[in-house]
């Protein structure tokens, strides 16, 4: 079976309705989960599994951005440095306020930090848990946290946990609408004003659904401005930035040179690394707070010998400079693309029409800098259509659709990597150029067919093989 086969059947298997063929004595408890799935079935897709592919298929979906996890690379660096560890007990046998603060971690803590250009380095078991540690952490009772409006579900979550008084999100990258969130929050409780509460705004480096940099020093400015006793404060996620973005991969923060501007950044080891943890970067006084206050990084153990020595691995292919290459190529593919699209005369068309559009693309010569994450956004439930037409040209990029991205927009998201190609970015816009046509054609009523022709050989293959 092809790879997009198999995909289709455990997307579909995933969608079948359950609660209706469960037997009446199944316990009350699964029957009222299957219920509750059903109702999202019915409404929009329910996650699945999905089944893994080859390396044959063109890879736009993976977070393996500087290629260290397909070409072996960190394999191979993890090893050797495995082998440097001598004896080491594979557990930490303790969380990091006991028995768990082994003289590795902390060894590699210090080079990690070292290369960021920050006091401290905390190395945890993901960002999720880091970003859920810290607002569990760092917010007291009565602070308050301001968002952008786009962040990631961890943010959400550890919002949930966090004692703050005030959840307030701001506009995507709006400077402006910064600056009404936290004058409103100066006019509401004056303890803002005289230090007494304190406010963090969480960010993004770069936003992995509108693959969008975050205007940070604009950020920084205004936060400066609305408070200038430093009350507010920055907690720069930098998962996407992460090896892609600013010098050696240290990304956007030491790109904009804002090391001392940011009290709080997390990067992820499970993207452009190749590996997985977190790390976060911040003054001891805020490491001691986590220690403290943080039950989500302390009530549980510390990341064992392996996990911290694939962690430094990565790390010190980046600060040798050997990602550097991978680095440029990325971007190198990215503004090959967005030159290709705005060249070809489908593309264009389809722009001009509302049928497709990729801000990035445009005047991305005067950025200095690109994203990796390239949303082509379309219209709700054309998402789908071109994810499925792209699928069976052996190219797999996922739509986004409600809740992931705000209700009314729908996007099949494009990440790029080193192992991407210029021969693969030319059939990328082939392929999308050929669903575009057959869309253009539907949309003006010149077809006979109210489908593209991937979406019609999708039905034949799901009645044929009975797989809804
Ligand atoms: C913006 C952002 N923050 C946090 C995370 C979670 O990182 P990790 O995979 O290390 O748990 C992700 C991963 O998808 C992410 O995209």
């Amino acid at each position: 079976m092809v790879y997009y086969e198999s995909l289709f059947r455990e997307m579909l298997k995933g969608q079948q309705l359950r609660r209706p063929a469960m037997k009446k004595n199944e316990p009350a408890f699964f029957q009222r989960l299957e219920q509750a799935m059903d109702t999202h079935r019915e409404k929009i897709r329910l996650n699945v599994l999905k089944p893994r592919w080859d390396d044959d298929v063109l890879d736009l979906t993976t977070s393996d951005f500087l290629s260290l996890s397909r070409t072996g690379r960190i394999r191979e660096a993890f090893l050797a440095e495995l082998a440097r560890c001598g004896d080491f007990r594979l557990s930490a046998s303790g969380s990091r306020v006991q028995y768990g603060n082994y003289e590795y971690i902390v060894e590699v803590e210090h080079e990690i930090a070292a290369f960021h250009g920050a006091d401290t380095a905390w190395i945890c078991h993901s960002g999720f848990y880091a970003n859920i540690g810290i607002l569990e952490a760092i917010a007291l009772p009565g602070d308050a946290i301001v968002f952008d409006e786009f962040s990631h579900a961890s943010t959400g979550v550890g919002m949930k946990v966090s004692l703050a008084a005030h959840k307030l999100s701001f506009a995507h990258n709006s400077p402006d609408s910064l600056r009404d969130v936290l004058t409103s929050l100066k006019k509401l409780d004056s303890g803002f004003t005289t230090g007494e509460k304190s406010i963090l705004i969480c960010v993004e480096s770069l936003y992995s659904m509108e693959g969008d940099l975050c205007p940070l020093k604009e950020l920084v400015a205004v936060a400066k401005e609305v408070f200038p006793n430093g009350s507010a404060q920055f907690i720069v996620d930098e998962a996407h930035s992460n090896g892609v973005i600013g010098p050696n991969g240290s990304g956007l923060v030491q790109l904009l040179g804002l090391e001392k501007e940011i009290a709080i950044r997390v990067h992820m080891c499970s993207k452009a690394l190749g590996s997985t943890g977190g790390v976060i970067l911040c003054n001891q006084t805020v490491r001691s707070a986590l220690a403290q206050y943080s039950r989500c990084l302390t009530y549980s153990g510390a990341p064992s010998v392996p996990m911290v020595a694939s962690i430094r691995a990565g790390y010190q292919l980046l600060a040798s400079g050997q990602t550097q290459k991978e680095q440029n190529h990325i971007q190198e593919m990215v503004r090959y693309f967005f030159d290709s699209l705005l060249d070809d005369p489908i593309w264009q068309e389809a722009v001009d029409e509302g049928l497709i559009s990729v801000p990035l693309a445009e005047d991305h010569e005067a950025r200095s800098v690109v994203s990796h994450v390239v949303p082509i956004k379309v219209k709700p439930g054309h998402d789908f259509s071109l994810f499925v037409h792209l699928a069976m040209a052996n190219m797999n990029a996922y739509p986004m659709a409600y809740p992931v991205v705000p209700k009314g927009t729908a996007l099949v998201r494009m990440l790029f990597h080193a192992h991407n190609t210029k021969e693969e970015v030319d059939s990328i816009i082939a392929a999308v150029g050929e669903w575009v046509e057959e869309m253009l054609a539907i949309e003006r009523g010149e077809s006979k067919n109210v489908l593209p022709s991937a979406m019609r050989k999708f039905h034949a293959l799901q009645t044929a093989n009975g797989w809804s």
